[in-house]
């Protein structure tokens, strides 16, 4: 196993272009299953969750070719198999997005049960009882969800309980094929969602309320849809990440090919820690603060502050002066990060959902940290970013789940990083 040395307090400058979003990837990946036509996907960003869908989708039946690192021509008019096994679906929850697509288009399909995972519990109730409420039959039996509809899915008005990015995603493609017309009231709007929307709709989907909370979609009575091409959206998380690299390194720094819109809430934040921000239609560049102020943080939907971005505030929230506060709400079990920043020397309490930081500027030491999950793992990578010494990062499979060319693009704005052998 590999793990990534770093050697902290290096001057970081630059510019860094943003990846394609694998959030918006996954779901638009699964929506294939629901076209009639090969699809070029451009802007895919190169990273282990995203192969390991394209690896289920080709399991299923579905080919795809590579034009270059982040383009693909996909078809999967042949998919003959409906069955997700475990073995990819433990890999990945995400997995779960093939549920809505298949049950759809084949009327019955199988897929694992995602299990639990290090953020928490995760449970899929909420995209099971909206497919029942559209005629499913749903049974789990070892460990599989085995889904129904011999008739096809049956439009409904579904009132999510919760708002849910995948499950959202999961209904919409559901309903994108059912009979008559479904409602989603409470739908998930992230950007993600959006696109996913669009792309049907550009596909020939009558679907309303894109980008709200309320969405209507009338299904095609099992009539697959005429994709059009299209490229994915710039990844915002990964866009927030640098621009909390540049943060804790207090430095200038541009990240590129992005959609400024979309960070709205992080970029708030930056500008109330004491940041500037310069943005135009595709970049924004982050100037170095006077002094670093602390800040309180809530995780919600979008547009607000997103919980993918919580443990990267919380390194950045290491270096503030005074106390910061971040209140999670979304997962009850998301401050994995909490131990490890600990070793390297920061100062956290946790109480229920509430993080307490108090700042220290620079006083974090480099030292040997576990990454536990994505967005945990990055945060430790920021925080050795700023800490005197070298940090070693291990179990770094879980970056390479969603950071397109990590080394390469720290290296390229001066930091030192390498990748190296256990
Ligand atoms: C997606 C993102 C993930 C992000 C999260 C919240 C992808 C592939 N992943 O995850 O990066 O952190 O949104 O923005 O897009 N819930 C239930 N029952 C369900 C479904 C969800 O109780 O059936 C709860 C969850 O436990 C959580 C909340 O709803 O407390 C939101 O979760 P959800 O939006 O579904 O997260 P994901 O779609 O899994």
């Amino acid at each position: 196993m590999k793990y990534l040395k770093i050697i902290g307090q290096k001057k970081l400058s630059g510019d860094v272009k943003i990846s394609g979003a694998k959030n918006a990837a996954l779901p638009l990946l699964a929506s294939t299953i629901l076209a009639k036509n090969s699809v070029t996907i451009g802007n895919l960003p190169n990273v282990v969750d995203i192969n390991t869908l394209l690896k289920l989708l080709e399991m299923l039946g579905s080919s795809y070719s590579k034009t270059d690192n982040n383009t693909i021509e996909i078809n999967t008019s042949k998919i003959h198999e409906t069955k997700a096994t475990y073995d990819i679906v433990k890999t990945m929850r995400a997995s779960i997005l093939v549920l809505g697509p298949l049950l759809t288009r084949f009327g019955h399909c199988e897929v694992s049960l995602p299990g639990g995972c290090a953020i928490g519990q995760r449970p899929v109730d909420l995209h099971l009882k909206a497919l029942e409420q559209m005629g499913a039959v749903i049974e789990i039996k070892g460990g599989y969800i085995h889904a129904t509809a011999p008739n096809g899915l049956q439009g409904a008005t579904i009132v999510f309980d919760k708002i849910t990015v995948t499950g959202s995603e999961n209904i919409i493609m559901a309903a994108a094929l059912a009979n008559g017309t479904t409602k989603i009231i409470n739908a998930a709007k992230e950007p993600e969602v959006v696109q996913l929307c669009e792309v049907l709709k550009a596909a020939g989907l009558h679907i309303k309320g894109i980008g709200t909370n309320e969405l209507e979609i009338v299904g095609t009575k099992q009539e697959l849809l005429e994709f059009k091409n299209f490229d994915i959206i710039p990844d915002r998380i990964e866009a927030g990440t640098y621009l909390c690299a540049a943060a804790i390194a207090n430095t200038r720094l541009n990240i590129t090919h992005i959609i400024p819109m979309h960070l709205d809430a992080v970029l708030s934040k930056l500008e109330e820690m004491g940041f500037s921000i310069l943005k135009d239609e595709t970049s924004v560049t982050l100037l170095p603060a006077h002094t670093i102020k602390s800040v309180k943080i809530v995780t919600t939907e979008y547009p607000g502050f997103p919980t993918d971005m919580q443990a990267q505030f919380m390194a950045l929230a290491t270096q503030a002066n005074g106390v910061s506060i971040i209140d999670e709400k979304l997962f009850e079990n998301r401050y994995m990060h909490v131990n490890e920043l600990l070793r390297m020397g920061a100062d956290i309490t946790l109480q229920g959902h509430t993080a307490t930081i108090t700042g220290t500027p620079n006083a974090l030491t480099g030292t040997d940290v576990m990454a536990t999950d994505l967005r945990a793992s990055s945060a430790l990578v920021l925080a050795a970013l700023v800490a005197s010494g070298e940090t070693n990062i291990h179990r770094i499979y879980h970056l390479d789940r969603g950071y397109e060319n990590l080394e390469e693009k720290l290296m390229a704005i001066g930091a030192v990083v390498k990748r190296v052998d256990e």
